[in-house]
This record gives structure tokens, C-alpha cells and sequence, in this order.
């Protein structure tokens, strides 16, 4: 067994929760990442003198200052990848490979040999720098797809901890998830966890079936025993945001005002359409535009008086699929906007960049309707967002079934991503609403969203960790 640290509760996930900023003079300092997980996690890992061990973004050729530090309050241990695991490990196998095979294979994912070595050799140098810092008996809650084999391999280091993993992304059914060449050692190392979280039941479900088909343990409803008779307990904690932070923050007079001036500056149309995402693959951005310019096209939306505008936030630019799908993007936009938009009336108006979360609130504030199209998506952040920032019960979500937030937010109009028909309709029905019908719909989605929010979240995650006691042995069962 490694020898222990402090903490009593450990966080790891890819990312540190905090970017590098470079000064013009060269020198750089920490900036807390935006984002509610951060926001969240921060006043847990304050009561539990936390750690939080995750890639700074950078490589170790770069820079070579990977000594833990604190900041913001928080003690924050870097791990060091070089250039070559960042092509490997996260642009390769995390990003290439389990991403397009998580996300229903909407890209076809690349199996590497190579690739797989380096997320092992990764996930190896994870789980040891966790071991090294977590006290006796403490928690440590993995995160996401890039760290699936860190709680079988902290557990063999450190059985003394209570290990917790949740995914961010959707878990595929067993007939995706088989494709993967090295699919038993994922299940494996993910089955060191005491409990392994996802968004929704169905994910869960699709796991506890894996377990038994691929790895031969028996199980019972959400609960795999392994044969020394640990169990591990596989199970849905959506995901959500600071509702009412955003709210607040939407309610500023500051973004108040810039609402007012983005509209302004779109000429005051009568209609305002949003899409904010990564600009990722997953996100459905071409059909949605597409069904937005047919729209423009035959006359049903003017662009004297609607525009859409587009929020495409730059995303891992060196994996070749997403700059395949940014030259489409550009292209169709560039068409669209050529055929249809007029003098200071382009159709749609596209901004590749990412804004800080005022800006952000700001378009909520500003759109009449927001568009989120997902082919499929774990979650789905952004139309919480939305849903928090009209304190009016105003607005109108047109939202993809494939998004996980979907299951909450039934009051949407919900769309096929890939019906562009259905999807034109839809926003049709969203534009031609009546007040009455909207304010029906977004009450009751502001009331979900209210309700039930990352603090939520992460307390009813760690809370049930707590309740693992070191055997593996649960105290409490639901
Ligand atoms: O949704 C999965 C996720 O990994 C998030 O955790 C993260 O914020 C986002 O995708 C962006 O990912 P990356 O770290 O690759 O920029």
C-alpha cells in the first residue's frame, strides 16, 4: 500500500479547475474555470480539506512547475502529460476513440493500439498521485471518460478508500460499447469504484448488463457483487447548474443592459434564435441551421425580422473529425448567409469564440428562442442555463430527445435531431406560441431546474460515498 496523505476528500478528473493565463510579458497566473462543477465542488472540498488532482492543459515540454499549489482556496495537484500523451491519451483514445464510441458512434470511432497504452500508462499516473494524497479511509471521486480505469487501479493501491466515479457522458448500449477492443479492462477498471454514477437509468442499466454479459459478475438490479463479495453500486445522479446563481446574474443590471444592447445590435428583430455548444460533432449545429435557413428560404421567417445567432465555442481543434465538421459549419454558414441574409441582416449570425458566463447570461436574456439540437448528448448544460436565466417565464426551448436533460425538461418542444422536418415544425410551433403557452412551460421547467441543482448533485453523490463503508460493504441501502 502507497503511503497516505491528507485529504479527506480527493477530486480527480482531466482538467484542474483552474486555466492558465499568460500575461502579454509572458508571465502566467491561475484563473478559476468557469463552469458549475467547480462552483460546486469547491465549498465540499473546503469542509473536507479536499484535494483536486487533474492536467493543467499544457504540456510537460512546456513547462515543468507541476509542484501541488493552492489556489482560490483549493489545493490543487497537477499531473504532468507530455506532448506525446496529449495526441495519445486525450486527443487519440479519450477524444478519437471513446468519445465518438460513447456518443451513439456519430463519428466513427479509431481503435489504436497505441493510444490505449498511453490512456493505461495515464491512467496509471492518476490513480498514483490520488493514492499519494488521500488520507486514510478518505473519498476520491473520479470523473469522466479519460480516468475509467483509475478506481480499479487506486483500488489496488489504496483499499482503504471509499471510491466514487461518475461520467459525464452518455454510457452506450452493449452493442456500441462491444466494439471496443479493450471493452473488459474498461468495465474492470471502472468496477473498482464503490459507486459508478451517469446521468440517466439507462446508462446504468447498460452497464450493470455489460458487467454481467463481458465480465461475468452477478448482479441484482443496480448492484454487481464482485466475487470477494465487494459490491459496487451502478446508478443515475443527473447533473445540473447553480441555478440560482445564473438567475442572479441573469437579473443584473449589468446583463440587463447588455441583453438590451445585443438586441440593438442585431437590428431589433422581432425574433431572436440561439445555439450555444462546443463545437463539437455531437451537438447537431449543421442540421439545426439547416432547418433554420429552409425556414428563411420559403418564407415562413424574414431575416428583416429573425435572426439565429450561433455561439460555436472552439473545441480540441487537433482532432481531425472536428475540424472537418468546423470546415462544413463554415461552409454552410457562409452559403446560408450568402443566399439569404441582406445588408446588415446576415441569416445567421456565427461567433467561434467562447465568452465569459455574463455574455453568456446576456443571450439567454436576449433569445426568444433557444436551440439546442443534440445527435446525443450526456447531459446538456446549456438549456438549464437557459431555463434559469428567463425569470419572466418567457422563452421558448427547443431541445433534442437525445439530450439527457431531455428526461427532465419534457416541457420542451422535443425534436429528432435528425428529422429536419420535425425539427423546422417544432420551431415553428416555439415561435407561434401564445404568452399563455409558454409561461406554462417554462414554469414548469424552471421549477425542475430550481429543484434539483449541482449542489444537489454533488452532495447526494458524496453523501451516498459516505455511506460506503471501507469493505465495500454498504451501511445504507435504497
Ligand atoms: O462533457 C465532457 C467534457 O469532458 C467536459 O467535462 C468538459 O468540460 C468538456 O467535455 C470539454 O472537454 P475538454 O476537456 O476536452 O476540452
Amino acid at each position: 500500500m502507497t503511503a497516505s496523505g491528507s485529504a479527506d476528500l480527493v477530486i480527480v478528473a482531466n482538467r484542474l479547475p483552474v486555466d492558465r493565463v499568460v500575461e502579454p510579458d509572458g508571465t502566467s497566473s491561475w484563473r478559476r474555470s468557469p463552469g458549475g462543477l467547480v462552483s460546486a465542488l469547491e465549498p465540499v472540498m473546503r469542509v473536507h480539506d479536499g484535494a483536486w488532482i487533474g492536467w493543467t492543459g499544457g504540456t510537460s515540454e512546456e513547462s515543468d512547475d507541476l509542484a501541488p499549489f493552492v489556489e482560490d482556496g483549493m489545493q490543487l495537484v497537477p499531473v504532468p502529460l507530455s506532448a506525446r500523451e496529449v495526441e495519445e491519451f486525450y486527443e487519440g483514445f479519450s477524444n478519437a476513440t471513446l468519445w465518438p464510441l460513447y456518443h451513439d458512434v456519430v463519428a466513427k470511432p479509431l481503435f489504436k493500439r497505441e493510444w490505449w497504452e498511453s490512456y493505461k500508462r495515464v491512467n496509471q499516473r492518476f490513480a498514483e498521485r490520488a493514492a499519494e494524497v488521500a488520507a486514510p479511509g478518505a473519498m476520491v471521486w473520479v470523473h469522466d471518460y479519460q480516468l475509467q480505469l483509475v478506481p480499479q487501479l487506486l483500488r489496488e493501491l489504496r483499499p482503504d478508500l471509499r471510491i466514487g466515479f461518475f461520467l459525464h457522458i452518455p454510457f452506450p448500449p452493449a452493442e456500441l460499447f462491444s466494439q471496443l477492443p479493450w471493452r473488459r479492462a474498461v468495465l474492470e477498471g471502472l468496477l473498482g469504484a464503490d459507486i459508478v454514477g451517469f446521468h440517466l437509468p439507462g446508462g446504468a442499466q447498460n452497464f450493470v448488463r455489460l458487467v454481467r454479459q463481458r465480465v461475468g459478475h452477478k448482479t441484482h438490479r443496480d448492484l454487481v457483487t464482485l466475487p470477494d463479495g465487494r459490491q459496487v453500486r451502478a446508478a443515475a445522479y443527473p447533473i445540473s447548474i447553480d441555478a440560482a446563481d445564473f438567475e442572479d446574474l441573469a437579473r443584473s443590471p449589468d446583463v440587463t443592459r447588455r441583453a438590451e444592447a445585443i438586441r440593438a445590435a442585431l437590428g431589433n428583430p422581432k425574433r431572436v434564435l440561439l445555439g450555444v455548444d462546443r463545437l463539437d460533432y455531437t451537438k447537431g449545429i449543421y442540421p439545426r441551421l439547416r432547418a433554420y435557413a429552409e425556414l428563411v428560404a420559403d418564407g415562413t421567417f424574414d431575416v428583416e425580422d429573425t435572426v439565429f445567432v450561433q455561439v460555436a465555442t472552439p473545441s480540441r481543434e487537433r482532432v481531425d473529425e472536428y475540424r472537418k465538421m468546423r470546415d462544413e459549419i463554415d461552409m454552410l454558414v457562409g452559403r446560408v448567409n450568402g443566399d439569404l441574409g441582406q445588408i446588415g441582416r446576415p441569416a445567421i449570425s456565427y461567433l467561434h469564440s467562447s465568452y465569459p458566463r455574463e455574455e453568456m447570461a446576456a443571450l439567454y436574456r436576449a433569445a426568444d428562442i433557444m436551440v439546442v439540437t443534440p445527435y446525443r448528448d450526456g447531459m446538456n448544460l446549456v438549456c438549464k442555463e437557459y431555463v434559469a436565466c428567463r425569470y419572466d417565464n418567457d422563452g421558448a426551448l427547443v431541445l433534442s430527445e437525445f439530450a439527457g436533460a431531455a428526461h427532465e425538461l419534457s416541457q420542451a418542444w422535443l425534436v429528432n435531431p435528425y428529422d429536419i422536418n420535425g425539427m423546422k415544425a417544432a420551431i415553428v410551433e416555439a415561435a407561434n406560441a401564445d404568452p399563455k403557452e409558454l409561461t406554462r412551460r417554462m414554469k414548469a421547467m424552471r421549477k425542475t431546474v430550481a429543484e434539483h441543482d449541482v449542489d444537489r448533485w454533488a452532495t447526494g453523490f458524496l453523501d451516498e460515498l459516505d455511506a460506503v463503508r471501507p469493505s465495500g460493504r454498504r451501511r445504507v441501502r435504497r
